[in-house]
Parts: structure tokens; C-alpha cells; sequence
């Protein structure tokens, strides 16, 4: 028999329960779509051309989101039910045979693992249809209630909107993770009609079909029910965060990370780190970022698509946005590395300073109340207390350019464009508006007048 798997994932409806504008699937755990989420499952069992994502509200936005992955997508422009979502990709799906696995776009916690048995399970079983998961809610409202025949396999799903109260008891459900023989689904799929409450055609109703037509339905029970929590709220999206970033903070704890007061902190599905580095509590790591290790991740800082080598420590309360950091290199505490910067190796970012599209050279320190802009800031230059770099004329940007070696005093302010010469000083209160050569001393001030006694005469005037 045929067991090669197509996987088609549900992912056309807006999701109402959400009350949102946004398509539910758009919206994030752990850092990542629902859908991506779904579609990263999928690809643990069938390659990207044998993933379809049916896709409907907001489907540009939602293709977007998660096409880098290579899979192909199908539209229902209309929401006519979950069977109706299916027969779209009918074309696309039908002549592909072996296995077809339905997932919901909206279950995004169900783990390779899990799908890969079904899958086994189906592909050794030569005499049913096909092969649903089930588990068992204590509070099963809003899914499909589960009813089996005396062999324990399916022989309906009722939808809550349809149960009898004794059927609304019932705590067995439907995840809607399904693995069927594609033959047979696409066989039967269009005698599903609308008869019922919501008018929609309920891909559930496949179990009765099929079952007329003498085929079995077989159920996987799942006992951890977490793991196929569907979304329909934004209080059951928070809750699928917890699990996926509990998740998260395990793998990389197992994995030779120590994350102090774990629940506190959040990261990112998406995120790497290495091997003994630590995370302090309340710390967020987010997106694209990957940290090496032996570094120190300060508490309540922010690091969003950043790359930090070997050895960085960052200080508690410092915020990083797409900026790399070299080995050996520091910030914070407080610092903001607000976009784009490149820290050298060994060099060091202090207290309240703030540095935009900046590359800081290597061993090179800037450790108080500064902004740094559009600068290219040279190898152990010192820049003082209070250094502005004036980038912005009101109209456009402009750079500073430090060479190696250079001291700026405290409190200097560096007139962009304008360029520091190597090893040369630039004088504490000095505005800077023209280029200083390399290894000389620029002096921007009003030179200082001392006018003796001034003081006690005053006092004696005013007396
Ligand atoms: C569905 C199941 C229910 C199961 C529950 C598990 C049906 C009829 N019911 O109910 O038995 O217990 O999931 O979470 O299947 N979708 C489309 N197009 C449509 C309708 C839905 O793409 O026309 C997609 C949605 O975007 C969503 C998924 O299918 O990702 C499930 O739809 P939803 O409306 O959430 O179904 P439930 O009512 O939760
Ligand atoms: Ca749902």
C-alpha cells in the first residue's frame, strides 16, 4: 500500500471567539504563528510540496507569514465548514494518493512525534479508513464530542451545537487531527451535506460516511491533552504560550543552559543559546536571536534578533534590537542598542548610553549617558560621560567617523558629518564642527575666565 503523506492544514477562518482583526492563525505563541507552528509539524512528516495550508481570510497576509517554508497553499474564499476547506485543495491534494493528514491551523501545540504515530499507526493498519486522535477534556466544551462503537473505533463525532445533553457529557473528543486513506476521503468527501445547526459542511461528518460504506474509523487516544489544545480564545492563546515556552526553557535547560526562575522569563521558540551561559529572571529573548555561551543575560533585559558571540555579559535592564555583539564584548546596565549596531570584541557599552547604527570598535569603551548615531567608532577609542553625536540636522542623517585610539572628553558634542583623526583628544565640553586631524587636540569651548574675589564682593554689595 501507498503510505507516502500529504498533509493539508486548515487555516482559512477568522476565528470570531478571538475577537480580533486579525485571522487567528496570524496570531503568536512562543514567538511564532499559529500557523507556523502547524506548518513546522507538517514538515516533520511529509516535504513542503506535500504540505498544503488551505487558506482564506487575510490569505495574502497569511501566505506571507509562512512561505518561506516551501509549501503550497489552496484558497476558500468562502468559510463553508471544515470539509468544504478540504475539498479546495482537492485538486491539489487528490491525485497525490497514500496518506492525507488533516491538521487545524489552530492546534499549534501537537508535536512531530505525535503526528508520525498516527501516521505508523494508519500506515500498519490495513483494515479501517483512517485514524483520528482523540483525548479526554474534563471541560469539553466548543469541541466535537467522540462517540465509539464496541470495537473502539468512531462511529460518529457529534458537534457540540448538535449533542443530545447525554452527548454534551461526554468527555471524549476530537482534536481534528485526522490521518486518512486518500482514496476513500476523496471517494466520499463531497456527500457531506449542511444539515446541521451552522449550516457548514463538518468534515467530522466523513466518520458517519465512510461507516455506511462499511469503513472503519480507528481512534489514537492521547493522554496528554495539552498537546492538542485547539485556539479559539485569547485566553486559551495565552495558556498554549505557557506550555510552548515551558517547552522552550527545558529544552535549552536540559541542553547546558541555566535560566534562573525560569517561569519568569520569555523566549522565544526561535532563539539558540549556548552551553553555560546564564539567564537571569525576567529576562526576554526574542526572534532571531542566538547568544553563545559562558554569557551572562542580564535580568529584565530585552534582546530581539540579535547575535552575541562568546562571553558577552549584558547587565540587567538593557534593551538590544538587531545589533551583533562580538566575544568578550558588555553592556548595559541600561543601555539601549537600539537598532542595527555592531559591538567589537572585548568592547564595552555602559550605563545610559544609547547607540544607533553604530559600530564600536574593538576594545573600545563608551560607559556613560551617551548617544552614539550612525558612527563608526574605531579600536580603543574612549568616548567621555555625556558624548552626543549630533547625527540629525533636522532633515537627514549624517555620520561621525572616530579613528583608533582617540580620547572624546566628557560631555562632548560631535557635529555630524564630522571625523575624529586616530589618537587624537578632543577637549571635556567641546563642540566639535570640524574634522580633527589624527593625534591632535581639539578644544571647542569658551576658554574659562576667572575673575578673583568676584564672589565676596557680591556678597558684600547685596549684604
Ligand atoms: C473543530 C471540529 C471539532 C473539534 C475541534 C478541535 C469540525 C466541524 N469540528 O471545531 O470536532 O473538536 O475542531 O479543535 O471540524 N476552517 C477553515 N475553513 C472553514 C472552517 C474552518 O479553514 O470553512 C479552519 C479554521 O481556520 C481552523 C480549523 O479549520 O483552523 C478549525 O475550525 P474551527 O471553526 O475552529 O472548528 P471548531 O469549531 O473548533
Ligand atoms: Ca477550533
Amino acid at each position: 500500500m501507498d503510505s507516502s503523506v500529504t498533509v493539508v492544514i486548515l487555516a482559512a477562518g477568522l476565528g470570531t471567539r478571538m475577537k480580533s482583526r486579525k485571522a487567528k492563525v496570524l496570531h503568536r505563541i512562543g514567538g511564532v504563528s499559529l500557523l507556523e507552528n502547524v506548518v513546522r509539524t507538517a514538515l516533520a512528516v511529509a516535504p513542503p510540496e506535500r504540505v498544503i495550508a488551505v487558506v482564506g481570510h487575510q490569505a495574502e497576509h497569511v501566505k506571507r507569514e509562512v512561505e518561506h517554508l516551501g509549501i503550497r497553499f489552496a484558497l476558500q474564499t468562502e468559510q463553508k465548514g471544515t470539509a468544504h476547506a478540504l475539498l479546495c485543495c482537492r485538486e491539489q491534494a487528490g491525485e497525490l494518493g497514500g496518506l492525507l493528514v488533516v491538521l487545524y491551523g489552530d492546534c499549534p501545540l501537537l508535536t512531530p512525534d505525535t503526528v508520525r504515530r498516527l501516521v505508523d499507526r494508519q500506515s500498519n493498519d490495513a483494515y479501517t479508513a483512517g485514524a483520528l486522535i482523540t483525548t479526554t477534556l474534563d471541560d469539553p466544551a466548543g469541541y466535537g464530542r467522540i462517540v465509539l462503537d464496541t470495537e473502539g473505533n468512531v462511529e460518529a463525532i457529534v458537534e457540540e451545537k448538535a449533542c443530545s445533553p447525554d452527548q454534551r457529557a461526554l468527555k471524549l473528543v476530537n482534536t481534528g487531527i485526522y490521518c486518512f486513506r486518500s482514496d476513500l476521503l476523496w471517494k466520499h468527501i463531497a456527500e457531506i451535506r449542511t444539515n446541521n445547526p451552522a449550516g457548514e459542511y463538518y468534515l467530522t461528518d466523513i466518520v458517519q460516511i465512510l461507516g455506511e460504506h462499511g469503513y472503519a474509523i480507528g481512534a489514537m487516544h492521547l493522554g496528554d491533552s495539552a498537546e492538542v489544545l485547539g485556539i479559539n480564545t485569547r485566553l486559551e492563546l495565552a495558556e498554549a504560550d505557557k506550555i510552548i515556552r515551558w517547552r522552550k526553557v527545558r529544552e535549552l535547560m536540559l541542553g547546558g543552559v541555566t535560566i534562573e526562575r525560569p517561569e519568569t522569563v520569555t523566549i522565544d521558540a526561535t532563539v539558540t543559546i549556548g552551553m553555560d551561559t546564564v539567564v537571569e529572571p525576567f529576562a526576554q529573548l526574542l526572534g532571531n536571536t542566538a547568544i553563545g555561551g559562558d554569557c551572562r543575560i542580564g535580568a529584565c533585559s530585552i534582546i530581539r534578533d540579535s547575535k552575541l558571540g562568546d562571553r558577552v555579559e549584558i547587565g540587567p535592564f538593557t534593551i538590544i534590537g538587531t545589533s551583533t555583539l562580538e566575544d568578550g564584548a558588555h553592556a548595559g546596565p541600561f543601555s539601549r542598542l537600539r537598532m542595527e549596531n555592531y559591538i567589537e570584541a572585548g568592547a564595552q557599552v555602559g550605563n545610559f548610553v544609547e547607540l544607533k547604527k553604530t559600530r564600536l570598535g574593538a576594545g573600545s569603551k563608551a560607559m556613560h549617558l551617551a548617544y552614539l548615531g550612525d558612527s563608526r567608532i574605531g579600536g580603543k577609542v574612549n568616548v567621555g560621560a555625556g558624548t552626543i553625536t549630533c547625527n540629525y540636522d533636522g532633515r537627514r542623517k549624517h555620520k561621525t567617523v572616530i579613528g583608533d585610539g582617540a580620547f572624546i572628553g566628557s560631555n562632548s558634542t560631535l557635529v555630524a558629518p564630522v571625523q575624529i583623526g586616530a589618537g587624537s583628544y578632543v577637549g571635556a565640553g567641546s563642540v566639535v564642527t570640524e574634522a580633527v586631524p589624527e593625534d591632535a587636540l581639539a578644544l571647542g569651548r569658551a576658554r574659562q575666565i576667572v575673575k578673583g574675589g568676584w564672589a565676596a564682593r557680591r556678597r558684600a554689595e547685596t549684604d
